[in-house]
């Protein structure tokens, strides 16, 4: 682990020299594309992601149609969530669902930490048949959720526009939250190790709804626990690139640089150039393009990959990627443009 690797995303992610700036997509499989449609036609969400052989299979649909730079696991952060023993379902109208919250401290009693190979082994299954179909230069992404935004799913029951309920439960009952953040966290790095013995060649840990709190409870509620799984995945998987991403990070950037990550996820509301500037440069960052960018003529949608990519100014440290998820209905052709200008930027 230690010899430096030569594959792009790799090499930027550890703020190495590149011939050329790697580019993957947050959601890179899913409903935009007409082969993931296909799958899913005929498996539930969950199925698809329970069946390593139809798992493997979305996970490539993007590698061969858009000849991205990394593969991303097809899961759900969710996914670990059930087995710690919460009932998780995905409808059409709402996404997940949660129907037995958890709000107390006999609840967060009553969650259990599980041994990853034993309890989550489809995932693993679904690890080692990707990186064994995908070819050498690609590197495989493993995720979860980060302990704050696992927790807010499990305290609100699904997704949720205020919070309230999450936040009522960690100033009402700091205790019960402060031990469901550490359960969530013994049981996030225990997954991710796993996903590392399993193939996995970099993590991304989605952080994607602590840009809710305010700098003072990102402070408290937050960061200890990323802090604490990349930490501890770091000594367990030494030289395993780590991103971590939060969306809506631009007014608690700098409490970010020195989380433990090689790599930090900015989101599109944020200008590159000034994020790197106050990042420094011992953290490389991964976007930031708008999602809705990909819904505009493709003359606009190269104009903005290109103005990306002259923020960068070239320096080491750089993955393109969008600033959140690839969002349904988004024209294929728009992500084709954006991949094939990345991969020929001067
Ligand atoms: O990036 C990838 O391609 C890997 C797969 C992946 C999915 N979800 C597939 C998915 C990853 C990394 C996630 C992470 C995830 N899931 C996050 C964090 C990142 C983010 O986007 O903020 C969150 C918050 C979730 C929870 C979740 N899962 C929601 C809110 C929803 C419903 C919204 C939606 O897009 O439908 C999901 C469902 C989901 N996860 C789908 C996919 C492809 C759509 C399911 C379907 O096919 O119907």
């Amino acid at each position: 682990m230690t010899a430096e690797p030569s594959q792009l995303f790799l090499r930027a992610c550890l703020r190495l020299p590149v011939a050329r700036t790697p580019v993957w997509m947050m959601r890179q499989a899913g409903r935009y594309l007409p082969a993931y449609r296909a799958v899913r036609g005929k498996v539930s969400f969950l199925e698809l992601c329970k069946t390593p052989d139809l798992a493997c299979e979305v996970t490539l649909q993007p590698i061969r149609e858009l000849g991205v730079d990394a593969a991303i696991l097809f899961s759900d952060i969710l996914v670990p969530v059930e087995a710690m023993g919460m009932e998780l379902r995905f409808t059409e109208e709402h996404g997940p669902e949660l129907p037995v919250p958890v709000r107390s401290a006999a609840d967060v009693h009553r969650l259990r930490v599980v041994d990853a190979d034993a309890e989550l082994g489809f995932v693993m299954q679904a690890v080692r048949q990707i990186r064994a179909g995908l070819p050498p230069a690609v590197p495989l992404i493993g995720f979860s959720g980060a302990p704050f935004t696992l927790a807010t799913y499990m305290v609100e029951g699904g997704t949720s526009k205020n919070f309230v309920d999450t936040k009522r439960m960690m100033w009402g009952d700091p205790a019960a939250a402060r031990r469901l953040l550490e359960r969530i966290t013994e049981q996030v790095v225990g997954y991710l190790t796993a996903q590392v013995r399993a193939g996995c060649q970099a993590l991304q840990l989605f952080d994607t709804w602590a840009g809710i709190l305010s700098p003072d409870d990102f402070d408290r509620w937050a960061r200890p626990f990323a802090a604490r799984v990349l930490g501890q995945v770091r000594a367990a998987a030494p030289g395993v690139p780590l991103i971590y991403y939060v969306n809506g990070s631009g007014a608690i950037l700098e409490r970010l640089r020195d989380i433990g990550a090689d790599v930090l996820g900015i989101d599109w509301k944020q200008d590159l150039a000034e994020a790197r500037a106050r990042l420094g440069d011992g953290v490389g960052v991964q976007g930031n393009l708008d999602p809705v960018a990909l819904f505009a003529p493709l003359a606009e949608v190269e104009a903005r990959v290109r103005a990306i990519l002259d923020a960068n100014a070239k320096r080491p440290g750089h993955v393109f990627n969008l600033g959140h998820g690839v969002l349904p209905g988004t024209p294929v052709e728009a992500v084709k443009m954006m991949v094939d200008t990345v991969k020929t930027y001067g």
